[in-house]
This record gives C-alpha cells, structure tokens and sequence, in this order.
C-alpha cells in the first residue's frame, strides 16, 4: 500500500473543477465545521461585520454563511476564474452581499487586492494546496498586518495527525506547526478548536482537517 496522502488538483480547468465541486458537496462534519466558523465570526465583538474568505473555490461556505447571517458582507478571493463561475450558482440569490477578489496567496501582495477591511479572514480547505508550511505561514503573516485589532483569523484545513506514519503532502501539516506560525505571525493566543473526520490507520484525502483560530 502506498503510504502516501495528498491530491493533485486542476483548479484552472473547468471540467475538473465541476466535477470536484460535484463530488465534494459538504458533508455533515463539514457543516458542522461551517457553523463552528459562523459562530465565531457572529460574536458581537468581531470589530466589523465584513468577512474575507481566502480560497473562495465552489462557494459552500460563503452560501452557507451568507444565508445565516443577515449582517454579513463578504469577500470572496482565488486565483481561479472557473470557480467564481460555480461559486456564483452556488451563491445565488446572496450574490449582491458578495464581491469576488481575483488574487493568488503565493504573491506577498495579495492583500492589496482587497476592497474592504476584514473583521475576520476565514478559509476552509484551501491553504494546504499552496504546498508549502512556509507558504501558510506567510498567508498567517499576512493576514496579521490585514486585521484590525480583535479581528479574527479562522483556517480549517487538512493537516497530518499526530503520530501517523503515514507520509502527508507538505502542505498537509501538524496542528503544533500551525500555532507555531500564527504566534510567529503575531497572533499571541492561537488555539485549535476541533479536529475532524480523525482517520490515522487508513487515511484519504478528504479526512483529518482541523480548526485553528487566532485573535488579532
Ligand atoms: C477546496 S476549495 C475551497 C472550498 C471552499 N472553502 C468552500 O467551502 O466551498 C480551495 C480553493 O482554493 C483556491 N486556491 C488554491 N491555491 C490558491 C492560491 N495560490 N491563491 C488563491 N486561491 C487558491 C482554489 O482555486 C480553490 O478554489
């Protein structure tokens, strides 16, 4: 058996991105991963209702989130204009409360091409594909310098359990390693808030995600 986890992704192309969309339509520990992220982002002290996604992809969460929560505005931002086109059928009727942001997080400048400050940066699934630990370290820096003062920093995305010996994607790394980074960023209190779908005998590429949060 090849003791390997990772997956290759064609995010530029349109028959690949339909059909990943189509077969990743969110799972009931993926909802509740949503709504642990909703709750964080509609506590009254979030400094501005105004939500940055980073790696808008199909548009799940930000559908998910936009028809909860009346007083959001939300950003959209991906290097990938084949998923703004999914993502505006998903989004729908809450298209108006959304404004997509064309930007690739490998460039240092990302943040540039916001048009509006963030009371919270969030993203699901989407850092490990930079394909580094350096690279999300730099989006946690970034993200850092982005937010005002009690903003909120919310990344839910794959990570190697502790102990495996299986061998991960290096994007794919631990929780530890993670709030190493976000205190290096400048985070001073980052926490883990939950771990999904553990699998450490037989892992796929979809299972062992985690939930880190840091206070700006
Ligand atoms: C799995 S999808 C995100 C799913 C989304 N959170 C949802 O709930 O629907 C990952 C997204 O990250 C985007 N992405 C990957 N690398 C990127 C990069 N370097 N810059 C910007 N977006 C990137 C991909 O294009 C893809 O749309």
């Amino acid at each position: 058996m090849t003791k390997f986890v990772g997956a290759l992704h064609e995010f530029h192309d349109a028959a690949f991105v339909k059909s990943w969309a189509d077969r990743f339509v969110p799972s009931l520990p993926r909802l509740a991963l949503f709504d642990l992220i909703l709750a964080q982002i509609s506590r009254p002290s979030m400094p501005n209702p105004h939500v940055l996604e980073l790696g808008l992809g199909p548009g799940y969460m930000a559908r998910h989130i936009l028809e909860r929560n009346d007083l959001i505005t939300y950003e959209g931002l991906d290097f990938s204009e084949v998923f703004f086109e999914v993502a505006k059928t998903t989004i729908g009727p809450f298209l108006p409360r959304i404004s997509l942001t064309l930007a690739d997080l490998m460039e240092q400048s990302w943040p540039a091409r916001i048009s509006n400050l963030p009371g919270a940066i969030i993203s699901t699934w989407a850092l490990h594909d930079l394909g580094t630990p350096q690279a999300v370290a730099d989006v946690y820096a970034r993200c850092y310098e982005t937010l005002p003062k009690g903003g909120v920093l919310i990344n839910g995305d794959f990570i190697k359990p502790d102990g495996t010996d299986w061998d991960y994607e290096a994007g794919r790394f631990e929780v530890q390693q993670h709030l190493t980074f976000l205190r290096q960023a400048g985070f001073s209190a980052p926490m883990h808030l939950g771990r999904y779908e553990p699998n450490t005998e037989t892992p796929t590429a979809a299972q062992n995600y985690a939930c880190l949060v840091a206070v700006r």
